[in-house]
């Protein structure tokens, strides 16, 4: 039985702490936190965020970088070395989407959402284990698009697919060593995401059924640090999401890709 990760007078290193979920991380664990370092690109974002939170409890820090790439990855570790933070707690949330099909996206934004999706959040949780104070936590920020194959977003939901199984296979690689892992797989939450995916002049995702589905950021982030926090490696937030992470989980594969077919033909 896991034990789970207590969240008093931790150390968190938050990636994508500059809007959305990540905002919403940092908001929710300020006043329980001793340390804060808050990861994006946008510097005057982050320090948006930085200033909403300053007469809470926990000193925070902002790191610029840009996770995509080798050397802003790397700059983390060196900020983190610069400022002798040493983390407990990793929240790997960073990530984007990309709308429209996978034969006309760009070649520079599919790869740039490999790199942050996949190898900034594998490679940043290689780079900090070691230096992870015991217990230690990791928070992975997947998706309920991880559960399926999605046209039009294809890159994306096998990206998530990814994050979940790496995990679900972490948290029970590094149980024994006091370290709990869990994984967030939320539905369809307001955030920046949308614009971010969105296409110059492209469309937008079709939304049939996101509404039955769609919670707050504040929702999505107490499951998350609940989940963390009772030793849980998956949760899927809100009721409606967590019916239909069930759902398409059982569902008989064939059966799947008629359904994701005929969605696909009425777009
Ligand atoms: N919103 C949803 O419906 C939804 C559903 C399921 C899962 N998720 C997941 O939730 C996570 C957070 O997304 P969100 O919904 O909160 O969207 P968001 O508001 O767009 O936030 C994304 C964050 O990632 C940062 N980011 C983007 N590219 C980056 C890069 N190259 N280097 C460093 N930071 C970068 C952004 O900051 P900068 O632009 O300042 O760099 C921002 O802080 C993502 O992993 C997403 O896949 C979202």
């Amino acid at each position: 039985m896991l034990s789970g990760f207590p969240l008093e007078h931790c150390r968190a290193l938050i990636t994508g702490a500059s809007s959305g979920l990540g905002a919403e991380f940092a908001r929710q664990l300020a006043p329980r936190a001793d340390v804060l370092v808050l990861v994006a690109r946008r510097a005057e974002a982050l320090a948006a965020v930085q200033a909403e939170l300053s007469a809470m409890k926990a000193n925070i820090l902002c790191c610029v970088a840009d996770l995509a790439t080798d050397a802003g990855r790397n700059a983390v570790t060196a900020f983190l070395a610069a400022n002798s933070v040493k983390p407990n707690l990793l929240i790997n949330n960073a990530g984007m989407g990309d709308y429209g099909s996978f034969a006309s996206s760009a070649a520079e934004k599919t790869r740039t959402q490999i790199e942050l999706n996949i190898t900034a959040l594998t490679m940043l949780t290689h780079a900090l284990l070691p230096h992870l104070e015991r217990p230690a936590g990791i928070l992975n920020v997947s998706s309920l698009a991880s559960t399926l194959p999605m046209p039009n977003l294809a890159v994306y939901a096998a990206s998530k697919a990814y994050v979940t199984s790496f995990s679900e296979a972490l948290a029970i690689e590094l149980s024994p060593e006091n370290i709990t892992v869990s994984c967030v797989c939320p539905g369809p939450t307001p955030t920046n995401f949308s614009n971010t995916a969105k296409r110059t002049n492209g469309s937008d995702t079709n939304r049939d059924g996101q509404a039955l589905l769609r919670i707050p950021p504040s929702q999505v982030v107490r499951e998350a640090l609940g989940a963390l926090q009772h030793g849980k490696p998956c949760v899927f937030p809100g009721h409606g999401v967590s019916i239909a992470s069930r759902v398409f989980r059982m569902m008989p594969r064939g059966i799947m890709r008629w359904l994701l077919k005929r969605r696909v033909r009425k777009e």
